[in-house]
């Protein structure tokens, strides 16, 4: 079994249809996922990258039945994260020599999470190796996303196996980009950047770049999750570079929690007056307690501006709100806008801290936000629709330094 990639590749890896949270419970993966594993023979054979550890005993049967485990000459682990390394200590109980290639950084991430001394062989970027008549050449892309990463590139047949780059959460049959939907396919690419990628936006755009200053041609891309890109590969190397480049569209999305409703009006209301200042900015309203989180931060990756309410409880805010604005510091966003709002009984103090967190979290502050005692009246919800205006007005103008 594995299926053919292009003359002597074969796809080896592991389609996940069930898989609906990945990284613990950090991101939601509504269409699944593949761990994608390439076995290239040539004169010499090579398997790049492995699966997840609870599919290792499936992947090693699955592969000895296509090739006798010790005709592989050279493994080559990418990326140490256990997504792709997890079925290594079951495939080296049968092959313990055989060599593993890896960046120093994934020795240590290797050896740090399984505690073995496989034979490791260390490269640097540049370095290939010959499988014959073609040959791998190894090119570091450390923080892409761990410092472990690495890509390489199969001469001859012209095929990058990048890793988590250029992939997605994407469980399919139809391997390869040009069949599968595109709006599925790019809706999930674009949340993989936006949830992974978007703190190390400086690396991708200087690998890209580095990569391009080589002239390699380029016949396929082969990431380790999701589809093979064998038609125009270069459009999601194209998107990458959009997406790191600050990347925003006219697009304000505002988020909150709500006890009572009192904010859930204020967000609809300035979400109103924002509209009516100007129709075609796309505005997108999200209760945060029950959304997803991840889908959130791809729509806030997608926004030139965010407006994030909670009422105050306790003199702090809704534990889904605390939530979101860590998980969105953490994330570095930048040249994005953003302020505060939420409803309040009698300390208030909710506006005030979410306007801290947010700035911490890099957004350019447009103004001190809007409190809101008890629940809106007319003449409030008034007030919020002028705060929608007059906060489309303030985004337009502030220049981000
Ligand atoms: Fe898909 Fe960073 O592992």
């Amino acid at each position: 079994m594995g299926i053919p990639i292009k003359n002597n590749i074969l796809w080896v890896g592991k389609v996940d249809w069930e898989l609906r949270k990945f990284h613990g419970e950090e991101y939601s993966t509504h269409k699944g996922t593949s761990y994608n594993s390439y076995l290239v023979r040539e004169e010499k054979t090579a398997l790049i990258e492995t699966v997840w550890a609870p599919f290792a005993r499936e992947y090693v049967k699955n592969l000895q039945k296509i090739i006798d485990l010790n005709t592989i000459d050279y493994i080559i682990a990418n990326h140490g994260e256990i997504d792709h390394s997890g079925a290594l200590p079951e495939l080296m109980r049968h092959i313990p020599e055989t060599p593993v290639y890896c960046t120093a950084n994934a020795v240590k991430s290797l050896k740090g999470q399984y505690h073995q001394d496989w034979n490791f062989v260390v490269v640097k970027n540049g370095d290939r190796l010959s499988l014959g008549n073609k040959e791998l050449i190894f090119i570091e892309a450390p923080m892409l996303h761990w410092p472990d990463s690495m890509f390489c590139y199969l001469t001859g047949d012209n095929v990058l196996f990048s890793t988590d780059a250029f992939g997605q959460h994407l469980a399919t049959e139809r391997l390869f980009n040009d069949l599968v939907d595109q709006s599925e396919l790019f809706q999930e690419c674009i949340k993989y950047y936006a949830n992974i990628l978007t703190p190390f936006s400086s690396f991708v755009d200087r690998k890209i770049r580095e990569f391009a200053s080589l002239n390699l041609p380029l016949d396929m891309i082969c990431t380790s999750h999701g589809v093979v890109w064998r038609d125009k590969p270069m459009q999601i190397v194209a998107k990458y570079l959009e997406w790191s480049a600050n990347y925003q569209e006219n697009q304000i999305t505002i988020m909150y929690d709500s006890m009572w409703d009192a904010t859930r009006k204020m967000a609809e209301a300035i979400a109103h007056g924002i509209a009516e200042e100007d129709h075609t900015v796309l505005v997108k309203i999200f209760n945060i307690a029950r959304s997803d989180k991840n889908d959130i931060v791809t729509e806030v990756f997608k926004s030139k501006a965010i407006l994030v309410g909670s009422p105050t409880i306790n003199k702090g805010v809704l534990s889904a709100v605390a939530g979101i604005l860590e998980e969105i510091r953490g994330l570095g966003f930048k040249n994005k806008k953003a302020a505060a709002f939420g409803a309040y009984g009698w300390s208030g103090e909710s506006v005030k801290m979410i306007t801290e967190r947010l700035k911490e979290g890099g957004f350019s502050i447009v103004n001190d936000g809007m409190k809101m005692l008890w629940n809106p009246d007319k003449e409030g919800e008034g007030g919020c629709i002028a705060f929608g205006r007059n906060f489309l007005k303030a985004v337009n103008d502030l220049q981000v330094s």
